[in-house]
């Protein structure tokens, strides 16, 4: 044999070895199916607590589809490697998990494995979910069985060779998954455990909150440090926060649940029904999800760092935008706005998107606004797509960064204007 084609073999030999191990480890048993479970099988009180699991979990976020039945699938999730569409969670026993035993709902959380044995993307994030307990899982199994069971057929999922095969997820599992509870750190309190419990397993924030690598597997060693969703940036939540005024309990208890601070900003893009599920679930729960948050933060800088109003609106009256921001954003933004003067719209200066590293979160606000949601109607903004081009959204965004943040001019401005409104017009 040459050389080369003894490299050849041995070659071969290790990716056959490599496919058989692959084969053995994504090879799940199905569990079989059993009849829906009767409502009166659940008590009210294990319902109760299946509901605060539940809006813990963001599940009926992913799992409605727009306008759709809650709890029916069909929300197209966009990936870097196509679509997935979450699925039909409603007790249906054809199209949802009507005929799913506990111990099937239970392997779907922790493993990541389907009912009848395939294994599942990791877009479902049961890389946290895993940590939940059994009594929480049993508890959101009893919620969810006892919902409208819904007849609605999940879309295909639209995703690129070879993602579109699952077996491989076995592979990504062996290195990302790392299954079942985790015990609580005995050298901190309950409240801490409660928080870090909540934030790292039902909460999954880490799957917004931290950099994914190439494979969507959430970075080693940096967690929390910010990442990329749905075009938005969901801000670092640890010491490299871009927060110009260091979060305090109350404020971030008041964020998670209200979606406004008023020494920060608003939840806007995906964390908005993240704030809306932790309206809610009891205070204790957000309390504990805070001082969790808090524990891993440290303040970076300190109110000194804080334009005061007053001396920049003549700073940057030069600037290009000025015009464009006295005309449509200074009756709510500007140092005379109603809102702003009783108190409870903070500055723009405490904004983590004005101050952050990129523009991106400060351009998808003026591009895509804020909706208007009744109850926190003071959130509001209007969306500016259809009435500034990207030169003009650019201009904006440079003159909001230089009128209230102490940090240098953003660069390219108006080609991520132009980058994000095409990502926007592709979803
Ligand atoms: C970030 C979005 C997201 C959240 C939040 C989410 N899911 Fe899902 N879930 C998905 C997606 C996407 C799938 C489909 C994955 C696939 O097809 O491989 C899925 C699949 C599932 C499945 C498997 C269904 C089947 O037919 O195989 C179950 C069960 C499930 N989710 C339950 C839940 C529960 C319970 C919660 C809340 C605690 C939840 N999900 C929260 C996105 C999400
Ligand atoms: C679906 C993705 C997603 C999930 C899940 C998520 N977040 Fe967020 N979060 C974001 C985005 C995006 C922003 C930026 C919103 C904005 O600028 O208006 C954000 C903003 C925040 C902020 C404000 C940061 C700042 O400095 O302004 C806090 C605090 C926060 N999230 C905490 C959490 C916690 C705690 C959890 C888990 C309970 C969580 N988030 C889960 C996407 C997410
Ligand atoms: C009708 C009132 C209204 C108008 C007009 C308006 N905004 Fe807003 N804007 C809001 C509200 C409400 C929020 C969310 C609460 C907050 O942060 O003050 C917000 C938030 C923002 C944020 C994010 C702050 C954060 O971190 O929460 C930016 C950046 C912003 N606006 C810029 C602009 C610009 C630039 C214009 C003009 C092109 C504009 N806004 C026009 C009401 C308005």
């Amino acid at each position: 044999m040459t050389r080369k084609s003894r490299l050849l073999t041995a070659g071969s030999v290790i990716v056959l070895v490599a496919l058989m191990v692959a084969l053995l480890l994504m090879w799940r048993p199905a569990i079989a199916p059993v009849s829906t479970p009767p409502a009166t099988s659940f008590d009210a009180q294990t319902r109760v607590a299946g509901a605060r699991v539940v809006a813990l979990g963001d599940c009926i976020v992913c799992h409605t589809a727009k306008g759709g039945r809650p709890f029916a699938g069909g929300l197209p999730l966009a990936t870097p490697f196509g679509t997935i569409y979450a699925t039909n969670i409603t007790p249906d026993p054809e199209t949802g998990i009507g005929n799913w035993s506990l111990t099937a709902f239970k392997r779907a959380l922790r493993d990541g494995v389907s009912r009848d044995g395939h294994l599942l993307y990791p877009a479902f994030p049961y890389i946290h979910f895993t940590r939940i307990s059994d009594s929480d899982i049993a508890a959101a199994y009893a919620y969810l069985m006892t919902r409208e069971p819904v007849n609605a057929t999940t879309p295909a999922n639209d995703l690129v060779f070879p993602l579109n095969f699952r077996p491989p997820l076995a592979l990504w599992n062996l290195q990302f998954l790392h299954a079942g509870p985790r015990p609580p750190d005995t050298s901190k309190d309950a409240r801490w455990n409660r928080g870090k419990l909540l934030v790292d397993g039902l909460g999954h924030c880490a799957s917004c909150h931290s950099p994914l690598n190439l494979i969507g597997g959430e970075k080693a060693g940096h967690g929390f440090d910010g990442g990329v969703v749905d075009g938005w940036e969901a801000p670092a939540l640890n010491a490299l926060s871009a927060a110009p005024k260091p979060w305090t309990q109350d404020q971030l208890v008041m964020y998670l649940r209200s979606g406004r601070a008023s020494e920060h900003g608003a939840a806007a893009g995906p964390m908005l029904p993240v704030t809306r599920d932790l309206a809610t679930v009891p205070d204790e729960d957000v309390q504990a999800i805070a001082a969790y948050i808090l524990s891993i933060q440290k303040p970076t800088s300190s109110d000194a760092d804080i334009p005061l109003d007053a001396k920049l609106a003549n700073l940057a009256a030069t600037q290009p935008g000025a015009a464009l921001f006295a005309a449509s954003c200074a009756q709510c933004h500007g140092p005379a706005a109603p809102m702003q003067s009783i108190g409870e719209r903070p500055s723009l200066a405490f904004s983590t998107a004005v101050n952050a590293a990129t523009p991106r979160n400060a351009i998808q606000m003026m591009l895509s606004g804020n909706g208007w949601h009744g109850e926190d109607r003071e959130n509001y903004m209007p969306a500016f797509s259809q009435i500034y081009d990207d030169h003009q959204i650019a201009e904006l965004a440079s003159y909001i960064r230089a009128t209230y943040s102490q940090r240098g001019p953003w660069q390219d401005v108006a080609t991520m204007a132009a980058r994000i409104r095409q990502e926007n017009h592709a979803r």
